[in-house]
C-alpha cells in the first residue's frame, strides 16, 4: 500500500504520518508538502531516514508534480491547506490557490490516473455558526460558510463531492471539529496560550470569550482518517469530533490551572470580524458505521499536551520569533 500524503509537514498531517508508520510499518509515504509557514520538517525527523518514507517539497497546485506522485500511489490522503482564519481575514488568496486550486489539481489527477482512492480532510466550519440551543452539525448540515478560509473549504468539500458524482472517484470526506496537541502552530489558541504563560506573557481572548468550539485530541482524528480509508463507504462524508464543547473562557481557565497561573494573565483583545460563535459536531454515523469514537478527555488531552510543549521549547520557540509577533501586534490591538 503507497499513501501519498499531503501537507504531511504540518499539525495534522505530520502527526498522521506518525500514526501510519506506527500502526501499519509495512505501508510506504509519500509526504507531499510545499513547507509554507506552517510546514516543519522538524515534526518529522523522527522519521526522516525510515525506508518507507519519502519527503516531496512541492505545491500540489503543481500539475505535472502531482500528477506523477498520484499516478505511483495507491491513494490520496489530502491535508495540506491554508488553515488559519485569522490568517484568511487579512488575505484570502492563499486559501483560493491551495483550498481550492489545489485540491482540484489533485482530483484532476486522481481521475486521469485510473480513478485513485482519494480522502479529503476538512473541517466542521464549512456548516457556519450554531446558536446556543441548536443541534449539533452532522453530515446532513447545510453548507453556511461565514470565514474565507471556510469559504475555501466548503469549495473544495464541493468539488470533491462532485467528482464522485460525475467521475465516480472513489472518495471519502471527514468534516472535523477544533483539534488539538503536539505539534500545533503557534498561532492557534490553545498552542499560542500554552507558549504564551509558559513565557510568562498575557494570553489574547478574543471579544467576550464566550465563543463555543468542540475540541478533539489529534491522535484521535488520525484514528478517525485511518477507520474511513480502511473501511468508510465510498462517496460518504463523516463527521468526526470531540463531543467536548468550551466556551474559550472555560478553555483558558482550564490551561491557567494547568500551568498554575491565574485569571490576570488574561488579556481581553478587539473581536475576530465575522466570529462564529459556535461549533459542535453530532459523530453518531463514524461511531455506529465505524466503531470510532474520541479516547482521549480533554483534560488528559489537554496535560499531554502541556507537557509536549514543556519538553519541546526549541520547537515552538524557534517559531515565535520576528515575522509571527509583527503579524500580531499589527493586527490585533488591545481593547
Ligand atoms: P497546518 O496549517 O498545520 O498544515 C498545513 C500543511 O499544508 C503545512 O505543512 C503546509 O506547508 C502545507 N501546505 C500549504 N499549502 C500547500 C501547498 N500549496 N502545497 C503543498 N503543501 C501545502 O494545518 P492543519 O491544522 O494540520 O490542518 C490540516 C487539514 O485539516 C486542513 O485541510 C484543515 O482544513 C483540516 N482541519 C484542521 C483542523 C484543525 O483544528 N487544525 C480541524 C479540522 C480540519
Ligand atoms: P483558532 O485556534 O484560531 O481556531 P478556529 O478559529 O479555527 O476555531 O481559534 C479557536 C477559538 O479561539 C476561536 O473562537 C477564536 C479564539 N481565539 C482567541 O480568543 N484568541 C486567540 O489568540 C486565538 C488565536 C483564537
Amino acid at each position: 500500500m503507497k499513501l501519498l500524503i499531503t501537507g504531511g509537514a504540518g499539525f495534522i498531517g505530520s502527526n498522521f504520518v506518525h500514526h501510519v508508520n506506527k500502526n501499519y510499518p509495512e505501508y510506504d509515504i509519500v509526504n507531499l508538502d510545499l513547507l509554507t509557514y506552517a510546514g516543519n520538517l522538524e515534526n518529522l525527523k523522527s522519521i526522516e531516514k525510515n525506508p518507507h518514507y519519502k519527503f516531496i517539497k512541492g505545491d500540489i497546485c503543481n500539475k505535472k508534480l502531482v500528477n506523477d506522485l498520484v499516478k505511483d500511489c495507491h491513494i490520496v490522503i489530502h491535508f495540506a491547506a491554508e488553515s488559519h482564519v485569522d490568517r484568511s481575514i487579512l488575505d484570502s488568496a492563499a486559501f483560493i490557490h491551495t483550498n481550492i486550486v489545489g485540491t482540484h489539481n489533485l482530483l484532476e489527477a486522481a481521475k486521469n490516473n485510473g480513478n485513485k482512492r482519494f480522502h479529503h480532510v476538512s473541517t466542521d466550519e464549512v456548516y457556519g455558526s450554531l446558536g446556543p440551543d441548536d443541534p449539533a452539525f452532522h453530515e446532513s448540515t447545510p453548507y453556511d460558510p461565514r470565514s474565507p478560509y471556510s469559504a475555501s473549504k466548503a469549495a473544495s468539500d464541493h468539488l470533491v463531492r462532485s467528482y464522485y458524482h460525475t467521475h465516480n472517484l472513489p472518495i471519502t470526506i471527514s468534516n472535523c471539529s477544533n483539534n488539538y496537541g503536539p505539534h500545533h502552530f503557534p498561532e492557534k489558541i490553545i498552542p499560542l496560550f500554552i507558549t504564551n504563560l509558559i513565557e510568562g506573557k498575557k494570553v489574547p481572548l478574543y471579544g467576550d470569550g464566550l465563543n463555543i468550539r468542540d475540541w478533539l485530541y489529534v491522535e484521535d482524528h488520525c484514528h478517525a482518517i485511518d477507520k474511513i480509508i480502511h473501511h468508510g463507504k465510498i462517496g460518504e462524508t463523516y463527521c468526526v469530533g470531540g463531543g467536548c464543547e468550551l466556551t474559550n473562557k472555560e478553555l483558558t481557565y482550564k490551561i491557567l490551572n494547568q500551568l498554575g497561573s491565574g485569571e490576570e494573565m488574561i488579556e481581553f483583545v478587539t473581536d475576530r470580524p465575522g466570529h462564529d460563535r459556535r461549533y459542535a459536531i453530532d459523530f453518531s454515523k463514524i461511531k455506529t458505521e465505524l466503531g470510532w469514537k474520541p479516547s482521549v478527555t480533554f483534560d488528559e488531552g489537554l496535560a499531554k499536551t502541556i507537557q509536549w510543549y514543556r519538553e519541546n521549547e526549541n520547537w515552538w520557540k524557534n517559531i515565535k520569533s520576528g515575522e509571527y509577533q509583527k503579524y500580531y501586534s499589527q493586527n490585533y490591538g488591545k481593547r
